[in-house]
């Protein structure tokens, strides 16, 4: 088999073929795709029916393993449907059942249909995040990804000046707060406070330049609120038009890897209370931004 590429997007977005990331990786094979994912930022691999164990043993190409705890989520260690390693992207329970409408954790999850980069509210924001879809409902739950440096290029000079230093305050509950849900217990205040994250950041690799935009930025360093709200509002949509969106048509046992330091993505619409969503995603932990 030869690895192929096909482009998905004029900006970004490949889709690679060839390879069965089942199997272990030669060298080779690892470098190359090392050096798509800097190109392309989004890597496609269709048909890839991976165990848990499978998943974990292909993402370790990247880096590190970010371990899912109480800083990612709400979920208690004993509620916990998928092993440390993974952060549960689905909809169901630990008894595989659809979470309730009223849900918290139902609730809490809805915010993946916000734009956003995976934990930008870690001191360490994710660098890598592979998406395995094992089940997927027969309408909707698409993908949306957005290129954050194509819009960052294209910023007049008034405005990279006026951004080029900032820092912004990233939290779960920043992000929560947006679709009113205010309500956090002592402890996930505490696991949840504010972390800095510059707003303008450089990638390792290809010294492009991005936004590091996410719905868990809330504040602006220096900023009042309002106006470091109205500045993130405005540059969220600006980098968020449709020529720099490509919306992923999951099918079952895709597996999508994404570069957060360079993308923001958002869940969409589906019948979440009746049918079952089965994402699961390892993530590779980054460096400060
Ligand atoms: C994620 C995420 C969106 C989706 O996996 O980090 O936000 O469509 N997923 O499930
Ligand atoms: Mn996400």
């Amino acid at each position: 088999m030869k690895l192929k590429i096909r482009k998905m997007h004029p900006l970004f977005v490949a889709e690679v073929t060839g390879v069965n990331i089942t199997e272990p990786l030669t060298k080779e094979i690892q470098s190359k795709l090392q050096e798509l994912i800097d190109q392309n930022g989004i890597l496609v691999f269709r048909d890839q029916n991976v165990t848990d164990e499978q998943q974990v043993a292909f993402s370790r190409n990247f880096g590190e393993i970010e371990i899912a705890n109480n800083k990612n989520n709400i979920t208690k260690q004993e509620d916990r449907r998928l092993s440390n390693m993974f952060s549960d992207i689905s909809n169901l329970n630990k008894h595989d059942e659809v979470h309730q409408q009223e849900s918290r954790q139902r609730i809490f999850n809805l915010g993946n249909r916000i734009w956003h980069s995976d934990s930008s509210f870690r001191p360490n924001p994710a660098r890598y995040s592979l998406l395995s879809a094992r089940e997927i409902p027969a309408k909707g739950g698409d993908t949306q990804y957005a290129d954050m440096h194509s819009p960052y290029e294209n910023l007049t000079s008034t405005m990279k000046n006026l951004i080029a230093d900032l820092q912004c305050e990233h939290s779960l509950m920043y992000s929560r707060a947006r679709l009113g849900m205010d309500y956090f217990t002592e402890q996930e205040k505490e696991d949840f406070k504010p972390v800095l994250q510059p707003l303008v950041r450089t990638h390792p690799a290809t010294r492009r330049k991005s936004l590091f935009l996410a719905s868990h930025a809330g504040r602006i360093v220096d900023w009042p609120v309002t106006e470091a709200k109205l500045l993130l509002e405005e540059l969220t949509e600006i980098a968020t038009q449709r020529e720099y969106v490509y919306t992923h048509q999951w099918k079952r046992y895709d597996l999508v890897m994404w570069d957060n330091r360079r993308t923001m993505h958002r869940a969409t619409r589906f019948e979440d209370t009746k049918e079952k969503r089965d994402m699961r995603r390892t993530t590779i932990a980054g460096d400060p931004a």
